[in-house]
């Protein structure tokens, strides 16, 4: 999908954005267009506070001027705008593709609403085609990939766990210092069950699956953008 679709979605979460928000700036290549866009607002007198969701999204940020703080400062958003890897007919979502799902995750739950921006090739029937992005302390990585590993069989996964990296010898590290473990599932069928499984298991930090965390998406088709609402 183009570019210029992504733009387009991202042009219309702009549009719900008000002067002094408190903003959270999501990370990845559509959320990319959002900051651009928004970059354009404040360099014409827009007042917004942001908080960005990886340290890549802050660079983009600096350097368009975008003021920034952070969740030690704001205890509160009023809006988040990000990108997703799968989004499902009841608006969840799988993330991470782009590995920063901790912060994400931690800025979506901080915000009064989070907003979603992608073009239509990632719209699913089910959740799992889209390898689920699982982030893991790097103590015990063993022990916590075998935990993993049995919760997957659990589900019915159809394929394995990759360490991310890994073939090239190079492990992902996320901005929290982290590791990825990317689990193939296919096709989940209990989003919810298999969440609170994986957050059962002490090395597991956090998971890609946002379950009934987004209010509204904008997807971006060929034919123009719709809006999706929980
Ligand atoms: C980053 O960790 C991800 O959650 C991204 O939001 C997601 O991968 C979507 O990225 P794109 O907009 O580049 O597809």
């Amino acid at each position: 999908m183009s570019e210029a679709l992504k733009r387009q979605a991202a042009a219309m979460a702009l549009s719900e954005v008000r002067p002094g928000m408190r903003l959270g700036l999501g990370t990845g290549s559509t959320a990319r267009h959002f900051v651009d866009l928004l970059g354009e607002k404040v360099a014409a007198g827009l007042d917004v506070i942001c908080v960005p969701t990886s340290e890549a999204t802050a660079r983009q940020a600096q350097e368009l001027n975008i003021p920034l703080s952070d969740l030690d400062t704001l205890d509160r958003l009023d809006l988040t705008v990000d990108g997703a890897d799968e989004i499902d007919p009841g608006l969840n979502l799988i993330k991470g593709g782009g590995g920063a799902l901790l912060r994400e995750k931690i800025v979506a739950a901080a915000s009064d609403a989070m907003v979603v921006i992608a073009d239509a090739s990632k719209c699913v029937e089910a959740l799992g085609r889209f390898p689920l992005p699982i982030e893991v302390n790097r103590f015990g990585l063993g022990a916590t990939r075998h935990a993993i590993e049995q919760v997957l069989t659990h589900h019915g996964a159809q394929g394995g766990l990759k360490l991310r990296g890994e073939e090239a010898g190079n492990p992902f590290v996320t901005d929290g210092g982290h590791l990825i473990l990317d689990a193939f599932f296919g096709r989940i069928s209990q989003p919810e069950a298999l969440s609170s499984d994986l957050l059962n298991i002490p090395g597991v930090v956090q998971h890609g699956l946002f379950l009934k965390m987004c209010s509204k998406a904008y997807v971006a088709t060929p034919n123009g953008v719709e809006e999706l609402k929980r």
